[in-house]
């Protein structure tokens, strides 16, 4: 019998997260998620995931932390084994025009959402290298392709996460490592329901073609193919999924 692959979602109780990872028990893996250390909730989430049939591992990591990282996954490991798949899901928004923009909330999106990339896949890649096989998904924006207004600190950490894929996935290609960006527009999670309404629906609604938000289902799809074995081919890539906002 092969072993049940382990996917790891960072951020995985959160709005994107918690989707991708129901989906991802749906689609037969063994699910662990990391949890921010400050969520007093998690024990909670893990009892409601149980009373809907899931068996999912969470562990507490803060992902701007390289130590606590390596502490989550040393705990992955002893508890379910090596990780097959990574899901670098975490993220946060401090939306604020430049002019108001301010070292602490610069750093905070930086460190959360493209440090984050060293700090997790460090942990990780060189097992999937030394194994032959590995999947690692960055989730980036829209916002960093396009630019989004009021998000300079968002847009540059998005941006540099699909630097960090490319650069990666030339490294290890030739191991069955495939590392690829996926980058969704505006999808109905509460980081989207927090923008102001006037906003959305004046400035960001009428800029998707589509004419609606994204679902977390649509997300949880494209990663899932990505962490299939029929996606071997597919490596540096960035996908959008973004309902036409932006066309690269
Ligand atoms: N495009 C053009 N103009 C915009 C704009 C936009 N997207 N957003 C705001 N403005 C304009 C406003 O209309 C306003 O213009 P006037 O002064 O002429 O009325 C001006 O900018 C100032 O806007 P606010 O009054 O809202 O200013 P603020 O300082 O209170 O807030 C803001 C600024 C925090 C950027 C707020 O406008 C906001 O939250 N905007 C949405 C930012 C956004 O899209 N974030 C994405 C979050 S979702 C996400 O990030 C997930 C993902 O990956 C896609």
């Amino acid at each position: 019998m092969t072993k049940q692959k382990v996917v790891l979602v960072t951020g995985g109780m959160g709005g994107l997260g918690e989707t991708i990872s129901t989906k991802m028990a749906d689609a037969g893996y063994r699910v662990v998620v990391t949890y921010s250390p400050g969520n007093a909730k998690h024990a909670e989430w893990v009892a409601g995931m149980a009373a809907r049939g899931y068996d999912i591992l969470a562990v507490p990591c803060d992902v701007a932390d390289f130590d606590s990282c390596t502490r989550a996954v040393a705990e992955v490991q002893a508890q379910v084994g090596a990780v097959d798949v990574l899901v670098n899901n975490a993220g946060i928004t401090r939306d604020m025009t430049f002019k108001k923009m301010d070292t602490v909330n610069w750093n905070a999106v930086m460190r959360t959402n493209l440090d984050s990339l060293f700090n997790m896949t460090k942990q990780v890649a060189d097992g999937m290298v030394d194994r032959g096989w590995g999947r690692i998904i960055n989730v980036s924006s829209v916002n960093g392709s396009k630019g989004a207004f009021g998000q300079t600190n968002y847009s540059a950490a998005k941006s540099g996460v699909h630097g960090f894929t490319k650069a990666l996935a030339l490294e290890v290609a030739r191991k069955n490592v495939t590392v690829n960006t996926i980058s969704p527009g505006y999808i109905g999670t509460k980081m989207v329901t927090a923008i102001p309404k006037e906003i959305l629906d004046s400035k960001i609604l009428p800029q998707i073609p589509v004419g609606r938000l994204g679902k977390p289902e649509e997300v949880a799809g494209l990663i899932i193919y990505l962490a299939s074995e029929e996606a071997a081919f597919v490596t540096g890539a960035n996908i959008a999924i973004n309902g036409g906002q932006h066309m690269q």
